[in-house]
């Protein structure tokens, strides 16, 4: 009876042991999803904003170009935000003249720009620039998402570590022609032969874009 009973007792142990790695497992599964939620991450973050400014009417609808507004983002690191005599080209008339409006008026009046929230933000030990992707082939919308359907502006995707070397491991399949940068609904060529001719026709070189030194500088 007692050899019998003690393999028992063996196979029982290992049922515990595998059942108690099983679990462990599963935690750590658990918490990296978590990690990488869009929860952790920001995606889908939309902070209030002082006018409920919609891009989904001004570019969706009126068909307004990024650029109109986001000067800076072929020039300079930083994309902007535009000053308010860029929305009272439009919006000084009488028709438009909305309640909703009140802090853009006010704003030209006392000659204080507008305090916009600021949506996406890396953290300061990172190098971003705008001109670097914008003049490279890498469109708004590879990293915006489709900003002309957004009533209320959020952030479209997870900004991580992760995600920006994803595509820096691999920048083809990305990459656009310089007239659809700010294209909106535009899939690039998903074989990749139209990206390799314009990974050529920028000169890019992805064997630098992993160095660390590239974003952490
Ligand atoms: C009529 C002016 C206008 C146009 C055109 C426009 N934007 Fe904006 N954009 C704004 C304003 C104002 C804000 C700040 C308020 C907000 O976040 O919604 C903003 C905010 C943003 C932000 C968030 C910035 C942050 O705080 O991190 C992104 C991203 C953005 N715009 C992308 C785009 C893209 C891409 C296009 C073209 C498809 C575009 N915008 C066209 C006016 C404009
Ligand atoms: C090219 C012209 C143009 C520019 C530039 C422009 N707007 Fe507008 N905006 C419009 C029009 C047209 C409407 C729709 C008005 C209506 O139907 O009553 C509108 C509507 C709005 C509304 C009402 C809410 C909505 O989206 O329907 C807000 C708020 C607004 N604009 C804010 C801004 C701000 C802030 C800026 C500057 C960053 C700006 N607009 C720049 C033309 C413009
Ligand atoms: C390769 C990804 C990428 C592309 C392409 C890109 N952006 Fe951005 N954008 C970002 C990141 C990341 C931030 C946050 C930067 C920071 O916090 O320093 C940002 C911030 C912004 C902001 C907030 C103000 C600023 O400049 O920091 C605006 C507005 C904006 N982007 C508009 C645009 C427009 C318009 C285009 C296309 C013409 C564009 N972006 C293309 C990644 C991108
Ligand atoms: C969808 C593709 C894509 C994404 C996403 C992307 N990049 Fe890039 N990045 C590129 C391409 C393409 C270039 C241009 C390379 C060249 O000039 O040879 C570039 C260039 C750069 C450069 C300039 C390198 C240099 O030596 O001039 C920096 C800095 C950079 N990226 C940082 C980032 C950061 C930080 C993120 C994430 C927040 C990011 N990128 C996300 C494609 C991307
Ligand atoms: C293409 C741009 C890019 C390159 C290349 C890059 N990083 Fe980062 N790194 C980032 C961004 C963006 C963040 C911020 C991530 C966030 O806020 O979630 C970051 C965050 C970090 C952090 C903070 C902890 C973390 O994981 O969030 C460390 C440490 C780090 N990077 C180290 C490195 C080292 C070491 C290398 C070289 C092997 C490197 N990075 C290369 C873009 C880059």
């Amino acid at each position: 009876m007692a050899p019998l009973f003690r393999r028992r007792a063996n196979s029982l142990a290992v049922v515990i042991l595998v059942g108690i790695l099983a679990l462990l497992m599963a935690i750590s599964v658990f918490a990296y999803v978590v990690y990488r939620s869009p929860y952790q991450t920001d995606v889908g973050y939309a902070p209030a904003q002082p006018v409920p400014f919609s891009h989904q009417h001004h570019v969706g609808g009126l068909g307004l170009d990024c650029r109109y507004c986001h000067s800076g983002a072929e020039t300079s690191d930083v994309a902007g935000l535009p000053p308010t005599l860029t929305c009272m080209t439009c919006h000084s008339q009488e028709w438009l003249n909305a309640e909703m409006l009140s802090p853009v008026r006010q704003s030209l009046a006392n000659r204080t720009p507008l305090r916009w929230t600021r949506v996406h933000d890396l953290p300061d030990y990172t190098y971003f620039s705008h001109r670097a992707h914008v003049n490279n082939g890498v469109g708004c919308e590879s990293c915006h998402g489709r900003v002309d359907r957004m009533p209320m502006t959020f952030q479209a995707k997870p900004l991580t570590m992760q995600w920006c070397l994803d595509c820096h491991r691999n920048p083809s399949p990305h990459l656009r022609p310089p007239e659809k940068i700010t294209a909106m609904g535009y899939s690039p060529r998903r074989d990749g032969i139209a990206g390799e001719r314009l990974i050529k026709r920028y000169r890019i070189h992805p064997d630098t874009l992993l160095e660390c030194a590239t974003c952490h500088r």
